[in-house]
């Protein structure tokens, strides 16, 4: 059973330890790369209008997060970022059924009328997310972002409102 729970203070130091594991972060944008981040600094992110952060729960246990950022409410428009924290719960559909409830939220409740999100072009498990959510490849921006070593391209997805399950 997966489900949502909005980012809140007692949340802040399991986020901050994940988002500082280097093998969640090196996905991530460069904002968070390659960061010891902290409790304050997700406190911080969370009190931005143009964020909006969900725990996902695992049978009630806390296992990643899924978040809208740049939430552009004229527009109507946001992106989309997500991790597993905890990896021994990998490959059992749980971040790919999260970003389906965020997407339901975004177009339900924030009457938001397209979402995106970008994956590095190495990032198998991430591509698999999003097409599992139901998003459809919109496009590439070459050498637009540092995996690793490697200068790679993004590779870019979008979700429509009306396919939204
Ligand atoms: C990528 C990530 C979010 C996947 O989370 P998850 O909960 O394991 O994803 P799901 O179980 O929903 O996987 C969806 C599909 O991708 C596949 N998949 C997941 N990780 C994979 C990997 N590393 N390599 C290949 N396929 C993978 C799953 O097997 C599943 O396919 P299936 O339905 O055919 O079995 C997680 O590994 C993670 O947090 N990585 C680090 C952070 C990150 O990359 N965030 C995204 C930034 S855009």
């Amino acid at each position: 059973m997966i489900s949502l729970e909005e980012l809140n203070p007692r949340r802040f130091e399991l986020v901050a330890r994940w988002l500082s594991n280097p093998e969640i972060n090196r996905w991530l944008t460069a904002e968070w790369r390659g960061r010891a981040v902290t409790a304050p600094v997700i406190a911080m992110a969370v009190r931005n209008p143009r964020n909006r952060m969900f725990v996902i729960l695992y049978d009630e246990q806390p296992c990643g997060l899924v978040a809208l950022a740049d939430i552009d409410r004229s527009d109507k428009t946001a992106m989309v970022w997500y991790f597993l924290g905890e990896a021994t719960l990998g490959r059992k559909g749980i971040t790919s059924e999260a970003v389906r409830q965020l997407a339901r939220f975004a177009f339900r409740e924030l009457m938001l009328a397209s979402l995106y999100a970008w994956v590095m072009e190495d990032n198998r498990g991430s591509h698999q997310v999003l097409q599992k959510a139901g998003f459809a490849l919109a496009g590439r921006i070459r050498n637009a972002t540092h995996s690793g070593e490697r200068q790679v391209d993004r590779v870019y997805y979008d979700l429509i409102a009306e396919p939204c399950p």
